[in-house]
């Protein structure tokens, strides 16, 4: 029987020389290839700076440091995203304030005005998915209140919003390079790219012991490196990153063509570039299709199963958190199929005449 993953990490033999070179340099942590790498990032993204560190929890956690987020601080985020997108904030002793998502899974930015309070410092997007959130929005409200915007683009590496690539337009954006992610380097790992010089040299010193010489330190830091294997990797994902993603929106098109009228398949907004960082599609029998199709070989996903604002870790320390009905209720029916950067047309045919079949058609 054919298996067909819901995600899948890349690798071939340049990826595996490009290990072996690194290895054989005898350098091992922010070294040249992390100099490189950044640098890459950054073009990619077209921000100034890009700052890898050991994950994008990491980075996230450095990032709300280093812009001064602290204890009683409130930052509104969608409560439908990973809970690792906002474990970072709660970590500074800020309160993440959850709001409820629009059509496209991301944060709906009509809820954002009732959400703000004297406490409010910033709002962070999610780009979930790989499709942009409604930013002009978010933009628009954020600077008539004065606030902050971070976005999270881990799930939207490359992904465009007007035909600026996302993680360009806040004061920063996060990315990570987590196995399944569009970009990825054989292990853990994440970069925040930024124009702000001051932003990006905290953070800089931050995740490495609070320095810039080798032993003055400057102030307390960690240890949340990046490491010189896993970025001589990552250079060789990143030069296939756009090709994988337009193959992304290609298999996306097939199912969006082959499964209307049969499921709800994902809307693009358009303001959108989306790179299908899954592919999700609403429907009632979910658990059904999902066992059927498990024992036809095809894995599937939910992400995620759990609202944020229902985790047994944030109703045992916040208070007052709120009914999201639209939030609540998706959690029941979203499905995640297969797609990934080398994903053929034929797998994705596959899939399609699997559920084809569960539906009787
Ligand atoms: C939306 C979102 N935010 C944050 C993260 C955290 O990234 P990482 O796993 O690199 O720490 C992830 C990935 O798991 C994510 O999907």
């Amino acid at each position: 029987m054919q298996k067909i993953p819901l995600s899948k990490s890349f690798v071939n033999d340049e990826v595996k020389q490009a290990a072996l070179r690194a290895i054989e340099s005898g350098w091992y942590i922010l070294a040249k290839e992390c100099e490189a790498f950044e640098a890459e990032l950054a073009k990619h993204t077209a921000t100034k700076h890009a700052v890898l560190s050991s994950s994008l929890t990491a980075g996230m956690y450095l990032l709300h440091l280093a812009m001064g987020l602290c204890s009683g601080d409130e930052v509104i985020v969608p409560s439908h995203t990973a809970f690792a997108g906002i474990e970072p904030m709660i970590h500074c002793g800020a309160k993440p304030v959850f709001v409820d998502v629009d059509d496209t899974y991301c944060i709906d930015a009509e809820q954002l005005e009732n959400a703000i309070t004297p406490r409010t410092v910033g709002i962070m997007p999610v780009h979930l998915y790989g499709h942009p959130a409604n930013l002009d929005r978010v933009f628009e409200i954020a600077k008539k209140r004065n606030l902050w915007v971070v976005e999270d683009c881990a799930q939207a590496q490359g992904a465009k919003y007007k035909g600026n690539t996302v993680g360009s337009m806040g004061v920063a954006g996060g990315f990570s390079f987590f196995p399944s992610k569009n970009l990825t380097v054989l292990g853990d790992g994440g970069c925040i790219c930024t124009n702000d010089d001051k932003i990006a040299d905290k953070i800089r010193m931050l995740r490495n012991h609070g320095r810039k010489e080798k032993y003055t330190h400057e102030m307390i830091g960690f240890n949340l490196r990046f490491n010189e294997v896993q970025a001589a990797v990552g250079r060789v994902a990143l030069r296939h990153l756009d090709a994988f993603n337009q193959n992304r929106r290609k298999i996306a098109a097939y199912y969006n063509e082959r499964l209307k009228g049969m499921v709800k398949t994902p809307p693009e907004m358009s303001w959108a570039t989306a790179v299908y960082h899954m592919y999700v599609i609403s429907i009632d029998r979910r658990d059904e299709l999902s066992k059927y199709l498990k024992q036809n070989g095809i894995e599937t996903g939910i992400h995620y199963p759990v609202p944020n604002h229902k985790q047994p870790a944030i109703t045992k320390i916040f208070n007052n958190l709120p009914r999201l009905p639209k939030t609540e209720k998706l959690v029941d029916n979203i499905l995640s199929l297969p797609i990934h950067g080398e994903m053929s047309l034929d797998e994705a045919k596959v899939v399609c005449d699997f559920i084809a079949k569960f539906y009787g058609k």
